[in-house]
């Protein structure tokens, strides 16, 4: 029941040294084989497990997503990952934008559409992330909130080649996920935003193995961002593995 290509993508966020990294990558293989081609299954790991993890993955069904990129290509940016420096790693899909990076290190929509443009520039992914506070929803401001973060998020975007995750921030490590239809309302008003229908609109926000199917038994929405539950292999499989 999905409209854009199914994409599952996993988000480590600051978790998995290598040695984890690699540990993870071999129960999840095994978990995979049988999954169907038309699901898409992604990995967005620390920028430090980019190199090992694009060597094993090399010809695999698993695809790589850093979880930032800087605009330039190179120079005085301490901190910062350029495209070429992603692409050179075999690396497919960038998160920008999430709410982490927004609330603890100053990302704005600015940033993340020069992010997300230099994502493109460079034949990359871009996951862009959306999404309302509590506080936003209870003052019945989330369809505003979003409608203004697509519109400056994605200001002379090519989308051909875009994903965005619908991530309320309430819902984001707390297990207080979403309303499965709401998320689908929400995905919804985020597609009519867009001049591209077929765009993959994922959900994130405390996706687990026990609410995957009802999730992605909704209209509209293809795939998930998954934080914690993405870093244990078995609870991921099963989540990719969806019904
Ligand atoms: O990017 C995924 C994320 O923010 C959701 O995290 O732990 O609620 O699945 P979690």
């Amino acid at each position: 029941m999905a409209v854009g290509k199914i994409i599952i993508a996993g988000n480590w966020k600051m978790h998995k040294t290598q040695g984890e990294a690699l540990e993870f990558l071999t129960v999840l293989k095994s978990k995979v084989e049988e999954t169907d081609e038309a699901r898409e299954i992604v990995l967005c790991v620390p920028f430090t497990t980019l190199s090992i993890l694009s060597k094993s993955l090399h010809g695999g069904k698993v695809r790589l997503g850093a979880q930032n990129i800087h605009w330039e290509d190179k120079g005085a940016y301490t901190g910062e990952i350029s495209g070429p420096m992603l692409t050179e790693l075999s690396v497919d899909y960038v998160v920008i934008g999430h709410s982490e990076r927004r609330q603890y290190f100053g990302e704005t929509d600015k940033t993340a559409n020069l992010r997300v443009i230099a994502a493109q520039r460079h034949g990359l992914t871009p996951i862009l992330c959306v999404g309302e506070t509590k506080e936003q929803r209870d003052a019945g401001e989330a369809e505003s909130v979003i409608i203004n973060q697509l519109q400056k998020g994605l200001v002379d975007v090519d989308q051909s080649n875009l994903v965005i995750a619908y991530e309320p921030i309430w819902a984001i490590g707390t297990g207080d996920t979403c309303d499965a239809t709401e998320a689908n309302r929400i995905i919804r008003v985020i597609r009519d935003q867009l001049s591209n229908k077929n765009v993959t609109i994922q959900y994130g926000g405390s996706v687990k193995p026990n609410n995957i199917d009802e999730i992605m038994a909704q209209s509209d929405i293809d795939g998930a961002l998954v934080g914690g539950a993405s870093l244990d292999p078995v609870s991921f499989a099963r989540i990719v593995n969806y019904q």
